[in-house]
């Protein structure tokens, strides 16, 4: 059983300036939930007990956020209000969390290396924040568990298909379909132009990997963007049929760009105006 999800969270979240000048960008929040604790629940839902993130000197909010405040606490205590509270207090008493500091930003490869003291000799999952998914039944990350207790040797990708012009904004796979929407992988690039990309299939940011990737990655050049690419150290394992690509079932929103983060506000706020009808 996988026990222990990584979050890369140390990226300047450019994109969202000003916002994200003195607030992380995982922290901006839809509706009222910051962006991380969608990506925190998910895995939890799905089986983890240990959330490993991989920050910068800029992030102290993050660590904030899954800690008690005791201010904030004792005026609320015993007014309605308490309930905005107690889901996230949930959380944090019952979820080990753990930071390590990204000191040079080299890359989603190179994130996930540096969390390796925090995950050690197991596998485990790593979810990107900016993608938030949303299921009817099981979540992204449950869904793809199900898929690694029968494959527990093999890395794996969450996919979507993506319309070909956007190619180049995602890391893009091909395969055999071995199963319903389960594919091995036999090529993948990151970020290619439509004309080089091997399908219109994208990988979205939800991973599974194994203890080895981090040897893999330690070995792998730099590439697109100067950057150490997990995609690149992926391609390394697929080459040995070691790397499945999932196609889930559900909803997923790039709230790293704006559109999709206002398409993911709406989306919510809609959800929980149904809810307290
Ligand atoms: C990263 C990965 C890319 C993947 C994407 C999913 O890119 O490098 O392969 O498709 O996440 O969101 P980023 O969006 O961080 O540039």
């Amino acid at each position: 059983m996988i026990k222990k999800c990584l979050f890369p969270a140390a990226g300047y979240g450019t994109r969202f300036l000003p916002a994200t000048k003195s607030i992380p960008k995982e922290m901006l929040p839809l509706v009222t939930k910051p962006l991380i604790q969608y990506g925190v629940e998910e895995a939890i839902n799905a089986g983890c007990d240990t959330i490993a993130m991989v920050v910068s000197k800029y992030k102290k909010s993050i660590e904030d956020h899954f800690d008690n405040n005791t201010d904030i606490q004792s005026s609320i205590n015993g007014t309605s209000k308490e309930n905005l509270l107690n889901p996230l207090n949930n959380i944090i008493e019952n979820t080990t969390f753990s930071y390590t500091r990204q000191l040079e930003m080299k890359g989603l490869g190179h994130a996930i290396l540096t969390g390796q003291t925090l995950i050690g000799d197991e596998s485990f999952a790593v979810i990107l924040a900016d993608d938030v998914c949303h299921s009817q039944n099981d979540s992204v990350l449950s869904q793809m568990m199900s898929i690694h207790e029968k494959y527990p040797q093999h890395c794996i990708v969450a996919i979507e298909e993506i319309p070909l012009k956007n190619t180049n904004k995602y890391g893009v796979i091909s395969g055999e379909e071995i199963e319903n929407n389960l594919f091995r992988v036999d090529n993948m690039i990151e970020k290619p132009e439509p004309k080089d990309a091997p399908s219109n299939l994208a990988i979205i940011g939800r991973y599974i990997l194994t203890p080895d990737i981090f040897e893999v990655i330690k070995n792998t050049s730099p590439s697109k963007g100067g950057e150490i690419q997990i995609t690149d150290a992926l391609l390394t394992l697929a080459k040995k049929g070691k790397v499945l690509a999932y196609k889930f079932d559900g909803k997923r929103f790039d709230c790293g760009s704006i559109d999709g983060f206002i398409e993911a506000t709406n989306y919510f706020y809609e959800r929980e105006a149904r809810d307290e009808i």
